[in-house]
């Protein structure tokens, strides 16, 4: 893509990866993403982060539109995680750059991604302001969004916040602002994004919020470093979403995920579903044969409650169960109701292991946990139907809906 102009003498000159469907070796981004990065003229020239390694050659093109590489002056490095840095040493061989800033944490960071020993490392502080002439850049540590390295550069005399991950999201597009785009989309992208990445530093999005409310800069773009980026009353409903997702306030909603063998467990599953419906309950089921483990995390992310299923299969749960729960309890979803359900044939395991699995996420479990030998018959599914009427109750109790 060629550079966009996004302030005067301000550019995007990221790359747009339209076929990336597997994120970070863990997410699934069906709608591709981009790599944002940014180059500032004045008096001195700065690269605002680079791109994924692999796209670097897109990426230098771009940039040869507006300046040669070794021209660039500064290099801001807001985070060092691959999508951003990947092509860094290659970015600080071609411009030699006179001073490349990062935050505390990615100074420390640095070296174990980097041969950096004779890099121009300047680590800056909290609050630290640097004068690139007509403009200023000021850095603010935003530790766990996503990494411990995080930071957003903000300049002030152009009203411009550049946030890294945070407010990111999973689209490629030709567009690059969300007034380009359907505002539901978009909302919809942000949350699956902040789902699957940043939802275990919910109370550092909460804190970090609180902070930057408090400091009260005047900011009309927000520019990430994935898909759309933010302008004018944009910038508020980024802020807003973001709140709202980092108090993760579940909806009269239950998202139900489980594997089967022979439609045993599924049929159970049902059950419970048509008891959750009954009650009024907004309800996803999802077998994880069928829905990646990211896409799970999207529908539990704002649900009330789980229900979980697998048979028994050699005195454990199935596999792709397992790396299911695996997935889901390592984002650290808070606050969730939890039942479990599950066939089997001869020793079943089953819902006591799945029952451990609600315990580690910290879930309010509804009993009981129901468990159908070989085929569940009309007064295990009645029993099944019932457990969702039970949940349905304790979500509209937590819910206060
Ligand atoms: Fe987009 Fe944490 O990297």
């Amino acid at each position: 893509m060629r550079p966009v102009e996004i302030k005067e003498g301000v550019h995007w000159i990221g790359v747009v990866d339209w076929n990336c469907r597997n994120f970070h070796g863990y997410a699934r981004s069906a709608n591709g993403t981009t790599y944002n990065a940014f180059y500032i003229e004045d008096e001195k020239k700065v690269l605002v982060d680079t791109v994924s390694k692999g796209s670097e050659s897109q990426f230098i093109c771009s940039l040869s539109h507006l300046t040669k590489p070794e021209e660039i002056d500064y290099i801001v490095v807001n985070h060092l995680e691959p999508d951003h840095a990947g092509c860094l040493a290659k970015m600080v061989e071609l411009c030699k750059p006179e001073k490349i800033f990062v935050s505390v944490m990615g100074g420390k960071a640095l070296k174990t991604f980097f041969d950096c020993e004779d890099w121009p490392v300047h680590v800056v502080k909290p609050g630290e302001e640097v004068s690139i002439g007509k403009r200023t850049l000021r850095f603010y540590e935003t530790r766990m969004l996503h990494w411990p390295d995080n930071m957003f550069t903000f300049v002030p005399e152009d009203k411009l916040l550049f946030t890294s991950d945070a407010f990111g999201q999973n689209i490629a597009a030709s567009e690059r602002w969300v007034d380009e785009m359907s505002k539901e989309m978009v909302e919809d992208h942000m949350q699956q994004y902040f789902a699957n990445i940043i939802t275990p530093y919910s109370s550092k999005v909460i804190k970090t919020l609180e902070t930057f409310a408090g400091l009260n800069l005047d900011v009309d773009m927000i520019c990430p470093d994935h898909g759309l980026m933010y302008r004018g009353d944009d910038c508020a409903f980024a802020l807003e979403k973001y709140m709202e997702y980092a108090n993760q306030t579940p909806k009269n909603k239950a998202t139900l995920f489980y594997d089967t063998m022979w439609s045993s467990t599924e049929r159970m599953i049902n059950a419970v579903a048509s008891g959750l419906v009954s009650e009024g309950i907004s309800v996803k089921v999802m077998s994880v044969k069928a829905n990646h483990h990211s896409d799970i995390m999207s529908e539990v992310f704002d649900s009330a409650a789980i229900v979980i299923g697998s048979p028994t299969h050699n005195n454990g749960i199935l596999p792709g169960m397992a790396d299911a729960l695996t997935y889901v309890k390592g984002l650290r979803p808070k606050d969730k109701i939890g039942a479990c359900v599950g066939s089997f044939g001869w020793s079943g395991e089953c819902v006591n292991i799945l029952n451990e699995w609600l315990e580690k996420m910290g879930c309010d479990i509804i009993d009981p946990k129901i468990k159908a030998k070989n085929r569940p018959d009309h007064d295990a599914l009645k029993e099944c139907f019932q457990l969702g009427v039970a949940i349905a109750a304790a979500i509209k109790e937590k819910t206060g809906k």
